[in-house]
């Protein structure tokens, strides 16, 4: 039991680094405020104070509680004050604004919908593997196979016309990290949202068999429709992307696990989610004074909640920082959980599976063949930047 008001571990903004030659395990800083407990104060990175949850049954209870907002132009991390998400953008806004977004799209991310999307999949993947074969080895596994595979997929989703594919899926990249300045970022995001806004004008004027034409026949704005595109982007590429590279890399470092995944992807795939958690922190603002682990959080303040932490609890999972395809403990919050819970998650699963089982039936033999390039921990979504890997033909 913790006294309220007593004194508590702070943890001084977002940590910069995971432990040298400890790639999959959170930061130390962060398993450090573990131990001290559940919650912890926090500096946000913008230096507004706050809190920091790392327990999973803490994280959990927020996200289940109404009394903390996920709208943008409620958080409170610096000095400044934040901008309403753009219409159609409903990942950062409440009740009934999100609900209204949130139900149109989902029906087309239903189970029975990907099982359907599988063989679509399956055929991307095979394209994405016949060009590794084609010139490699050595190849970038980040290049040749995680990235092109989502993005494919979501062209696909989206409507995108093939001739347009090669263009999109570049200017999507440069705004997603891949870009070396800031406003080659903007300029790639602008780019895309112009885009974005000609795709919405032909689906109004040629339907065809896809989420955005379906949309179009309802009563949502361009600009909302633009705003759900962006969200699927934003929301679908860089986090299944970067499962799809890291994924790799820990079974490649983790043989015994690597069979265990082929044996069984299904499981598999819910451990490596639970295991790398990419998507590793959001945050929530309290709306209404609220007690939280034995800590009173104050209407207006935001709390960070690591989902990476909360998946590396130990008083959740036995032995949390080892890969474990065989654990009984499964469940994780790589999806998040609650309202917000990630919508693609069915699909992000279908293709995962699909992806590691079809790259390993390809090339039985693939290795490590270089330095691993791995994302700094402040980014919002842990990942490789590259990852070198070679075969024996
Ligand atoms: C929400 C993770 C793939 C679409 C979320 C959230 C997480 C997450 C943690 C909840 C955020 C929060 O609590 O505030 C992931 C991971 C993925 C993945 C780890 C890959 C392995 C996808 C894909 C799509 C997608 C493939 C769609 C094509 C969305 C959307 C939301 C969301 C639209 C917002 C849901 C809402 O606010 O109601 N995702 N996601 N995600 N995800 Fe995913």
């Amino acid at each position: 039991e913790i006294v309220m008001g007593e004194s508590v571990h702070t943890v001084a903004g977002t940590p910069k680094a995971r432990r040298p030659g400890c790639p999959f395990d959170p930061p130390a800083e962060l398993a450090e405020a573990r131990r001290h407990g559940p919650i912890s104060r926090f500096t946000h990175d913008y230096g507004r104070p706050g809190w920091l949850v790392t327990g999973f049954d803490l994280v959990r209870s927020v996200l289940a509680d109404p009394r903390f907002s996920a709208r943008k132009d409620l958080l409170a991390i610096g000095d400044f004050t934040v901008p309403a998400a753009p219409p159609g953008e409903f990942l950062l806004t409440d009740e009934p604004e999100h609900g209204r977004y949130r139900k149109r799209l989902q029906g087309r991310f239903t189970v029975r919908r990907m099982r359907l999307l599988t063989a679509r999949i399956e055929e991307i993947t095979t394209g994405c593997l016949d060009e590794m074969e084609r010139t490699g080895p050595p190849a970038d596994l980040v290049t040749a196979f995680a990235k092109p595979i989502p993005t494919i997929v979501i062209c696909e989703l989206l409507g995108v016309p093939y001739a347009d594919r090669g263009r999109f899926q570049e200017q999507v990249d440069a705004f997603m990290g891949g870009a070396a300045t800031d406003e080659e970022v903007f300029a790639a995001y602008t780019a895309t949202q112009h885009y974005l806004d000609e795709l919405v004008a032909a689906k109004r004027a040629h339907p065809t068999d896809d989420i955005l034409s379906e949309l179009t026949t309802g009563d949502l704005t361009d600009e909302e429709l633009r705003g759900m595109s962006l969200l699927l982007l934003a929301a679908g590429l860089d986090t299944t992307a970067n499962m799809l590279s890291l994924g790799t890399y820990a079974l490649l470092e983790h043989p015994a696990q690597l069979a265990a995944l082929r044996a069984d992807p299904e499981r598999g795939v819910e451990e490596l989610l639970r295991y790398l958690t990419v998507a590793k922190t959001f945050m929530r603002t309290a709306l209404e004074d609220v007690e939280l682990g034995g800590q009173m959080i104050e209407a207006g303040t935001t709390v960070a909640l690591s989902y990476h932490m909360a998946d590396h609890d130990p008083e959740r999972f036995h032995a949390p920082g080892t890969l474990d395809v065989a654990r009984r403990d499964g469940g994780h919050l790589a999806f998040g959980h609650g309202v917000h819970q990630c919508l693609g998650q069915q699909l992000a699963r279908v293709e995962m599976r699909v992806a590691f089982t079809a790259l390993f039936d390809r090339f039985p033999t693939l290795r490590v063949a270089g330095p691993a390039g791995l994302r700094p921990e402040t980014a919002d979504v842990y990942g490789m930047t590259s990852l070198p890997v070679a075969w024996t033909p």
